[in-house]
């Protein structure tokens, strides 16, 4: 094998500040295989242009014949695998391409990570790892009194994106016990930070609430989501594959549970504070009380003793001072955010709330 990783979805949000950590903490070089959808963001990656140590390929992993042609030209110690289509809203309106993507997608993969795989010598065949990276939704809904979500919870996937990733998984355990493919898991909470797309609800407040537009909250506004940094998710991506146990499942969170009426708040009151306009006013007087999301989970919380235990792993950010730091970026950011603010972002943001928020 070689000194390098492949990473797959290495232009989107998780991924690309994956690859950003790592190249500033590890040795090995990364290939990231990357479909570039409305997703995935080259300029993401801009500052690493040149670097000997970065390659993109620009490439879907439900093709076979380029992902075994990468295996078989790059020989990677490991495999990080990122890639896939995440918005829950989209996997209601279109589930097609959740299906593709993320269970056929990972089904590929894992398919010629086991041809790859076997070839190699007996040392290699220890030291390969394929680290899938999956969300804390394949678990279902939680309410308030319920213990957090731990890694011997059920599956119970309520949306199309939930049920291709908790799908996504039952593949790569499978990969494990069948065929002993040296694979990890890892279940995580809502990410937030630099780079995320703005359909998310942070980034899409933070932007919103820049310029004025209405701030649109599905329901009550009392569904729970756990958040962590994303540079805390990445430090527990490496600490998975440096240390966890081939075969085993992590779960990852932030143990910072907020409904998202107040994560909304948090951001008006952090902008006006640190951007105040006379002509928008109180940011808080944006929100907007819009129908609810279909099957809309109600509660996600992540009991992670398990990674904290075993590999030393815990958060370090605060989500009050991770939240401000994402504010700052995306004020700091205007060229990129202009980049993605486009066609596919546009029509999805005319498609999805226009009706809301006549
Ligand atoms: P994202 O949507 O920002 O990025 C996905 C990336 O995958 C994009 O660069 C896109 O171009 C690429 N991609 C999509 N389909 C592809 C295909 N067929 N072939 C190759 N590349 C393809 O997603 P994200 O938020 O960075 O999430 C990354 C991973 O982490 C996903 O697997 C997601 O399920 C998981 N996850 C996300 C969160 C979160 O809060 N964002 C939390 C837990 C787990
Ligand atoms: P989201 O960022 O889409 O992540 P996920 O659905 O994976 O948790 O949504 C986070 C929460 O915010 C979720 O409860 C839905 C809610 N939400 C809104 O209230 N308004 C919005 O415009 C969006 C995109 C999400």
């Amino acid at each position: 094998m070689k000194h390098t990783i492949l990473v797959t979805g290495g232009a989107g949000f998780i991924g690309s500040n994956f690859i950003h950590d790592w190249i500033a903490n590890e040795a090995e070089s990364i290939v990231n295989l990357d479909k570039l959808t409305y997703a995935g963001n080259p300029a993401n990656l801009a500052t690493l242009e040149g670097n000997s140590r970065y390659l993109l390929v620009r490439g879907d992993i439900c093709d076979a014949e380029l992902v075994r042609s990468l295996f078989e030209e790059h020989q990677p110690r490991a495999v990080i695998h990122f890639a896939a289509e995440s918005h829950v809203d989209r996997s209601i309106s279109s589930p097609d391409a959740f299906i593709r993507t993320n269970v056929h997608g990972t089904f590929v993969l894992l398919e010629q990570a086991r041809v790859y795989w076997g070839k190699l010598n007996e040392s290699d065949k220890q030291t390969f790892r394929f680290l899938h990276v999956s969300t804390d939704e394949v678990y279902g809904t939680l309410g308030e009194d319920d213990p957090a979500f731990s890694e011997s919870t059920g599956y119970a996937p309520n949306s199309p994106y939930a049920a291709s990733k908790a799908g996504a998984d039952h593949l790569v355990r499978a990969y494990f016990h069948t065929y002993k493919l040296p694979v990890l898991t890892t279940n995580c909470s809502n990410n937030y930070g630099a780079y995320q797309f703005p359909e998310k609800l942070i980034p899409l407040t933070i932007l919103n609430a820049m310029s004025g537009k209405a701030l649109p909250v599905y329901g009550d506004g009392k569904n729970i989501r756990d958040w962590l940094f994303v540079g805390d998710h990445c430090r527990a991506i490496r600490t998975v594959l440096n240390r966890g146990r081939a075969g085993e499942t992590y779960n990852v969170g932030g143990s910072s549970e907020r409904t998202n009426i107040d994560v909304v708040h948090a951001i008006c009151d952090i902008l006006d504070e640190v951007s105040p306009d006379a002509a928008i006013g109180c940011r808080r007087s944006l929100i907007r009380f819009v129908k609810d999301r279909p099957g809309h989970d109600r509660r996600y919380a992540i009991d992670a003793r398990k990674i904290e235990r075993e590999l030393g792993w815990r958060p370090i950010e605060q989500f009050e001072s991770g939240l401000r730091r994402t504010v700052l970026w995306y004020l700091e950011h205007p060229d990129w955010v202009e980049s993605i603010r486009t066609g596919a972002y546009l029509e999805w943001i005319e498609d999805h709330y226009a009706e809301r928020l006549v």
